[in-house]
């Protein structure tokens, strides 16, 4: 069955332990700090305000609910990733383990999450770009300050900022400006640090009056909620594309990927309970930077400011590695030939995949300047949330297919642990909104379509007769 035409895992395997590759550099500790600075960006930053508009309090149940659908789908994603260490995503490793259309599938699916997720994050970094700009005493006209219908009572056209971040952005990645591991953990310790500092000086703040009620919406909103901040921990994933880099792939990923999962969900957990100790949740209604409004709120306005900043800081980096990410999946794409051959051309001086990075950062910046961030992260979550139990079900289907393959990983208790991904993740689509459904839904037509338009009779395996 063509559809099912797979990769060679073998060759896949054998090439990543080939000497000569890329320098094994990377030992468990960088792993984690990269998997944090993939992860800390709008979610905690941006999204604890609307998350506890509709949690209450219990915003902090949300994030444990969203930490376990996602320590779930990590411990399969990093089976997968210590049994086939190569740079790429899990669309390579899915070519060889599920097929091509799965893969097709998935490659189609993360285009959307790693795309309109770095809009997600342009929308969150241009909510404290503006409040820094506040602070100094500068405001953008009000048309100009978010997509059209994002604030309520406010005539808004588009938002400026977010557009003018990801062309920047654009721009450097493609110079190949790619972020360095030095860069990356500059940015992971200025990040931590902004949110330590949240939590050392907002904890004497808290008014416990604040936590009662402490579920006013019932287990239904802690469920919505959880859908909606899910999107705080995306990003572990980027750990797995440095896989040839690292020193001991079979050890280290797993831990890079759950030890930077479990530091981010203590974070979060704190720093929600603090937010909603200090301010009452219903003020974060419209509020785009919720985490400097509860220092405001609380009197410590120097700190505020150097959260702003902070937070600019940290968003850009996970813009980053999305986006680089993004444009290389499209190159990955293109390469096996489901994929125009131009998204795959590489610009002769820079090195880069100059017309796909163009291509889609012009797309999602535009994306980002005319769409509201819950609209988006609702997207880039039922996105990621597919692709996880994508992932769930593989493992399970390579311990049958391949139980030769040595994995120095194992996910414990399969099938029990991948089928609780499965099923967590599910919950968690189910309480996305319609509107996500029918658009996401609408996305996987156009894939399939395009597909079987167009990909199958192009791709490199087409007419090969590997099974
Ligand atoms: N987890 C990343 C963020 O919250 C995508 O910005």
């Amino acid at each position: 069955m063509s559809l099912f035409r797979t990769k060679n895992l073998d060759n896949m395997v054998a090439h990543a332990s080939k000497p000569g590759g890329l320098k094994k550099v990377l030992g468990p500790f960088d792993l984690i700090l990269m998997g944090i600075g993939a992860i800390v960006g709008t979610g905690i930053f941006v999204l604890t305000g609307t998350g506890a508009l509709t949690a209450g309090p219990a915003l902090t149940v949300s994030f444990i609910v969203a930490a376990i659908a996602c320590g779930f789908a990590a411990m399969c994603y990093a089976e997968f990733a210590s049994t086939v260490p190569i740079a790429g995503s899990i669309y390579t490793y899915s070519y060889a383990v599920l097929g091509e259309l799965v893969a097709w599938m998935i490659g189609w699916d993360l285009l959307l999450e790693y795309g309109l997720a770095t809009s997600t994050v342009a929308v969150g970094w241009s909510g404290y770009f503006q409040s820094l700009l506040h602070t100094v005493g500068l405001d953008l006209p009000a048309a100009l300050t978010a997509a059209p219908g994002a604030r309520p009572g406010v005539d808004t056209v588009m938002n400026l900022p977010a557009l003018v971040i990801m062309l920047l952005l654009t721009w450097m990645l493609s110079l190949g400006v790619r972020e360095s591991a030095r860069v990356n953990n500059v940015m992971v310790v200025i990040k931590i640090s902004v949110v330590i500092l949240f939590i050392l000086f907002g904890f004497s703040h808290i008014n416990t009056d604040n936590w009662a009620p402490y579920a006013p919406f019932g287990a239904s909103g802690i469920m919505s909620a959880a859908a909606l901040v899910f999107f705080a921990f995306i990003g572990f994933d980027a750990v797995t594309s440095a896989a040839e880099e690292v020193k001991n792939p079979k050890r280290d990923l797993p831990i890079g990927i759950i030890g930077s999962l479990a530091v981010c969900t203590i974070l979060y957990v704190i720093v929600s309970a603090i937010m909603t100790g200090i301010v009452p949740f219903a003020k974060f209604e419209g509020v785009d930077h919720p985490v400097s409004l509860a220092l405001q709120y609380a009197g410590v306005n120097w700190l505020s400011k150097l959260v702003d900043l902070g937070a600019i800081l940290g968003m850009t980096t996970v813009m980053l590695v999305m986006a680089y990410g993004q444009t290389r999946i499209l190159f990955a794409m293109s390469r096996d030939g489901l994929l125009p051959a131009k998204l795959s051309t590489v610009h002769p001086k820079y090195g880069t995949p100059y017309f796909a990075t163009w291509m889609v950062g012009i797309v999602f910046g535009v994306i980002a300047a005319f769409v509201p961030l819950n609209v988006l992260a609702e997207l880039v979550n039922i996105g990621t949330l597919a692709a996880f139990c994508l992932v769930s079900v593989a493992v399970v289907v390579l311990r049958k297919k391949r139980p030769d393959l040595k994995r120095a990983f194992r996910c414990p208790g399969v099938p029990i642990v991948p089928a609780i991904a499965v099923i967590f993740c599910l919950a968690l689509m189910s309480f996305l909104s319609a509107i996500t459904w029918i658009a996401f839904v609408i996305w996987l037509v156009i894939g399939l379509l395009v597909y079987f338009g167009y990909a199958r009779s192009r791709s490199l395996l087409h007419g090969a007769t590997q099974s």
